[in-house]
């Protein structure tokens, strides 16, 4: 293992770190990714932990939400994901219906997970009615992050994606799921969409990280949904997104600046052509990545 590479141990303690204010204590940033392009990218800009959402299904697969997505799809993104990154922790997310059965199905879906996608940890939704399960995989050595507030998976118990955690009462049995889940053994805990005063109390009175997702400033952490802080998803953007960029834009620009010059033969000229002049021979390098894959361009 490389020497800074990320664990869920050290995400684990950099919330004392955090807390007792020691030099160098950083937040954790988090950003999902589905793919090793994406994911090389992420690792090389110091991206601490790299989180195969099932928001794959919406981002990737075009879907309404995240219920479609089987554990086959988390498996095939995090090998992709595993295979670009050397320094982030990847964890995998556990797609619906894959642990709410009972704890050894938890178990058994999480266990695919570590040996087939080479996943490094899971994530999966709720509070109490999960802590047998996390219990479970956490005693068979799977690290695990929790995820309360707004429970994708629920969006329709939910009646769609709304801020949770919004009285008094229902910040109570947030906190209360908070605290049950770092007994159960959780690393950490993602909040979605609850107002930033419940957020700040539940990373004050946690001692695992909570890593926010419209959930305010105060978090030990952030994550984002890579498509959005690109801005590559055309649909609604919530409001606490960051777009960092414009790729959906430039992406548009380029396909048709493309289509373009395909229809106006200006693509390909002869410097992008094999075997017609001194200087395009095939280079070795082009040779190596058509036998390899893009690993052999490095
Ligand atoms: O599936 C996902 O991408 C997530 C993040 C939004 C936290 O759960």
């Amino acid at each position: 293992m490389e020497a800074d590479k990320i664990t869920a141990a050290s995400i684990r303690a950099r919330k004392r770190a955090l807390r007792e204010g020691k030099e160098g204590a950083e937040k954790i940033a988090v950003l999902t990714a589905y793919d090793a392009t994406f994911a090389r990218l992420f690792d090389v800009a110091n991206v601490d932990v790299l989180l195969v959402g099932d928001t794959l299904g919406m981002v990737v697969q075009g879907a309404p939400n995240t219920l479609g997505v089987t554990v086959d799809d988390i498996i095939y993104h995090t090998r992709a994901v595993a295979r670009g990154a050397s320094r982030a922790l990847i964890v995998a997310d556990m797609p619906f219906m894959s642990y709410q059965v009972s704890a050894e199905q938890a178990l058994v879906s999480a266990g695919r997970l570590l040996k087939e996608g080479n996943a490094e940890a899971v994530k999966l939704e709720g509070g109490a009615p999960v802590c047998e399960a996390v219990s479970r995989m956490v005693a068979a050595g799977i690290p695990v992050m929790g995820h309360l507030g707004l429970l994708p998976q629920s969006v329709h118990a939910l009646g769609g994606f709304r801020v949770q955690a919004k009285d008094d009462a229902a910040r109570d049995r947030l906190l209360a799921d908070a605290r049950a889940l770092e007994q159960a053994g959780v690393f950490s805990i993602v909040l979605e969409a609850v107002p930033r005063a419940v957020a700040k109390l539940v990373t004050e009175s946690i001692g695992v990280p909570t890593i926010g997702i419209g959930a305010g400033p105060d978090c030990d952490g952030q994550v984002l949904v890579c498509y959005d802080f690109l801005g590559l998803f055309q649909g609604f953007v919530p409001r606490f997104v960051k777009r960092y960029a414009e790729l959906g834009g430039s992406v548009e620009t380029a396909a048709r600046a493309y289509v373009s010059e395909v229809r106006a033969g200006q693509f390909p000229e002869d410097k992008h052509s094999f075997g017609s002049g001194a200087r395009v021979e095939p280079s070795s390098a082009d040779e190596a990545r058509y036998a390899s894959g893009p690993k052999a361009r490095e």
